[in-house]
């Protein structure tokens, strides 16, 4: 049993990071949250903290400070460290890479040369399918070609071979890198959720902006792809199912050693038509859409297998589309304005 163990959360107060300060504490766990707040609002923690019926430390503390992590790190008897902090829009980081590498790569870097200081051993990376790049094809399982095409998918390969690097220097370190496919729901409550800033680049929060009037229509950027129905192709996975993966994952470490990675989707792909239509059915709300160019650097498709997840982690997605809908709307209704 988990309980009393503490896990430090990085990126607590992100989108990812909030739900899964939530299934910790629910499954009994301590928890200390670390987040800068360059991409959230401490109001987020506050909502956790509603969720959970108590509150637990924040630290707003920038993992480029050294110094800082590390006088956090020794303040608490951590036993795991579950790593979200990070930036992550491809574009940016297409237009700021030194910005990417110095969050991204020297962050992590400062985190476990922390973790070494303290004698923390266990960590749960949140690393992305991006590390595959234009997968030559799908299911993608772990062992396909690792060629990321932009900034922000080197600087995860980089962290996934400082950890590799790290297990097989000392055999006492645990590490399990997730790769991420398309992340999207919310909490069922409605009281977390993702909060882009400024105009979406990604599709769900798009479609709920689109429903809530906040946007005219969604742009479909392109249907003439190698696809049933000619839209894009992904897996999309509720959050919910996502974050319970790390808590399968904190297990995991407590019983293996070395390092490890594991993708994690549904298995099955859905296109953005399909998106739009379960959206609709969900919600009752139809989606205004106009087809237009496709969007540079985009595949036809993608879909994780998932199967070493389910064997090693014991772990499967177990939400369906209409339950990501759903959740998603629920969160953008009731918070039009995210956490303002
Ligand atoms: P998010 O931006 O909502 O959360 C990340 C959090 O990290 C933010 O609260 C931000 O303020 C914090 N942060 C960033 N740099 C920091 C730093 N230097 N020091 C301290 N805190 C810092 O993003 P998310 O969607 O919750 O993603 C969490 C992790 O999962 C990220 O590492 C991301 O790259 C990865 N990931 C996300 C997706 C996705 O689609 N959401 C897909 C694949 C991988
Ligand atoms: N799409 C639209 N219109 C939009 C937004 C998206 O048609 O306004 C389409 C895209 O063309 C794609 C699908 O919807 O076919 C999904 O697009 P997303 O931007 O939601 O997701 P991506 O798979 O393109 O990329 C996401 C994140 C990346 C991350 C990657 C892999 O944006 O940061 O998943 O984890 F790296």
């Amino acid at each position: 049993m988990p309980s009393n163990d503490s896990v430090l959360v990085t990126g607590a107060a992100g989108y990812i990071g909030t739900h899964a300060c939530v299934q910790l504490i629910e499954a009994g766990y301590q928890v200390v949250a670390l987040d800068n707040l360059s991409n959230s609002s401490i109001k987020a923690m506050h909502r956790v903290y509603e969720l959970c019926g108590v509150s637990f430390p924040f630290y707003q503390i920038d993992l480029r400070d050294a110094g800082k992590v590390k006088a956090c790190l020794h303040e608490h008897d951590i036993s795991a460290v579950l790593h979200f902090a990070g930036l992550k829009s491809v574009a940016e980081s297409v237009e700021q890479p030194l910005a990417y590498y110095q969050n991204n790569v020297v962050g992590s870097i400062n985190l476990l040369m922390a973790m070494k200081a303290v004698g923390v051993r266990k960590i749960v990376f949140s690393s992305t399918a991006t590390v595959y790049g234009l997968p030559d094809k799908s299911p993608v399982n772990e062992q396909a070609a690792i060629r990321p095409v932009n900034p922000y998918g080197v600087t995860k390969n980089v962290v996934e071979g400082v950890l590799r690097d790290l297990c097989a220097s000392d055999a006492s370190w645990r590490a399990s890198s997730l790769r991420y496919f398309n992340p999207i729901g919310a909490h069922p409550t409605g009281l977390i959720g993702e909060s882009p800033r400024g105009r979406p680049n990604n599709l769900m929060p798009y479609i709920t902006q689109v429903a809530s009037g906040q946007r005219e229509a969604l742009a479909i950027y392109g249907d003439d792809y190698n696809t049933p129905d000619g839209t894009g192709v992904r897996d999309y996975i509720h959050v919910q199912d996502l974050v319970g993966a790390h808590l399968k994952g904190l297990l995991f470490l407590g019983s293996t050693t070395g390092y490890s990675v594991f993708n994690l989707g549904t298995g099955s792909g859905q296109s953005v038509l399909d998106v739009v239509k379960a959206f609709e059915d969900a919600t009752g709300i139809s989606i205004a859409y106009k087809i237009v160019e496709r969007r540079p650097g985009d595949v036809d498709e993608y879909y994780a297998d998932p199967s070493l997840a389910k064997a090693d982690l014991q772990w499967q997605a177990s939400l369906g589309l209409e339950e990501m809908c759903r959740d998603s709307w629920a969160w953008q209704k009731a918070n039009p304005k995210s956490f303002e």
